[in-house]
């Protein structure tokens, strides 16, 4: 009996060395360890020992499951440390990347360019860096014309001229337009104008704006009328009122400024409307034949329209912001909701 215990005992000296690559804890455990292992059949063995041994092989039997279960626990705890506590769960949907998307006001005025092409609008640019001739002159503002101060206008030193600015508008990309290209014109003009102007709640010095040309035999304050209309019920809804107001600007005549019902109240009244149950987003008119004048244009066979609106103005309004600076604070709550 004492021989085959130590014959066992080499035997599971020989399997705990070995335990990694035989199958591990659970197999050494199965083996020798149960209720029908190994050890279990030797103590099963007891009985037939002569009761002056039993002491001794008690013991030795005893011994050899102590160091059996001890090679076991240390056995079961490596494997455990060697587990990662975080399992990568390869079942799990992937984690959409964000992406990021284009800020609010270029958002805007992409929306805006999709409606006038679709209207068959053409859209051009021109520099922002302007002169006074076609910031000012050539739109019919003269020298020494009042409507001047309505655009208080960044003056720009480049070498000895004086006449150079910041485009106060985008009008100066029609008179662009339109001494680069023969009628029928119809295009829109959209980009970045500057005002000398102190920002606050309802201004900035530094905005975009969207300007419209449409020059051919016959052009309409009507057609006027009817594509603005039109491009107001694609842009902000199907159900939206519309109405022109007098207005004057040097360059075009008669003159308008656009409003639309407002899309909080419904044309009740409320804050963003300030009561009145309209909202103004751009001007607009038939171009002035000094206009098509200066640009080569002859008044007598070509009539057209205009139009301008400032896009920070038009989105503030739809976003129903009630502060035009918010849209560069670079907030990630609001730049997500364009
Ligand atoms: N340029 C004008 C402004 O910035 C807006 C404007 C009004 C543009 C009437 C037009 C127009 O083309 O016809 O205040």
């Amino acid at each position: 009996m004492l021989n085959d215990i130590s014959e066992l005992r080499k035997q599971i000296e020989q399997d705990i060395t070995a335990i990694a690559s035989n199958g591990g804890p659970e197999s050494f455990r199965l083996k020798h360890l149960v209720r029908k292992g190994t050890i279990a059949q030797l103590f099963d063995r007891l009985r037939e020992v002569p009761k002056e041994e039993k002491r001794e092989v008690g013991q030795a039997l005893n011994e050899l499951r102590t160091l059996a279960e001890g090679a076991l626990a240390e056995a079961q705890a490596s494997v455990a440390a060697a587990q990662p506590t975080e399992r990568v769960d390869v079942t799990l949907p992937g984690r959409t990347l964000y992406r990021g998307h284009p800020h609010p006001i270029m958002a805007a005025k992409e929306r805006m360019e999709e409606i006038f092409v679709r209207m068959g609008f053409a859209i051009a640019t021109g520099p922002i860096v302007e002169d006074d001739y076609h910031n000012f002159e050539a739109l019919n503002f003269t020298p020494d014309h009042p409507a001047r101060d309505m655009q208080d206008t960044f003056f720009v030193k480049v070498g000895d001229r004086d006449d150079i600015v910041l485009r106060t508008h985008t009008s100066p990309v029609q008179i662009r337009v339109m001494q680069s290209q023969k009628p029928p014109i119809r295009a829109i003009m959209p980009g970045r104008v500057y005002r000398n102007e102190a920002v606050s709640a309802r201004a900035l010095a530094e905005f975009h704006q969207v300007e419209g040309l449409y020059i051919d035999r016959g052009v309409t304050m009507a057609q006027l009328k009817g594509t603005l209309f039109e491009f107001a019920k694609a842009y902000y809804s199907a159900d939206v009122q519309f109405r022109f107001r007098p207005s004057y600007f040097p360059f075009t005549e008669p003159s308008a400024e656009i409003d639309i019902s407002c899309f909080l109240c419904g044309g009740a009244g409320c804050k963003i409307c300030k009561g009145s149950g309209w909202l103004e987003i751009g001007g607009c008119g038939m171009v002035h034949p000094n206009v098509l004048r200066n640009c080569g244009i002859d008044p007598e066979i070509y009539s057209g329209y205009a139009f301008g609106m400032g896009i920070e103005r038009t989105e503030m309004l739809r976003m129903g912001l009630d502060d035009i600076r918010v849209l560069y604070e670079n907030d990630v709550r609001l730049l997500e909701q364009a």
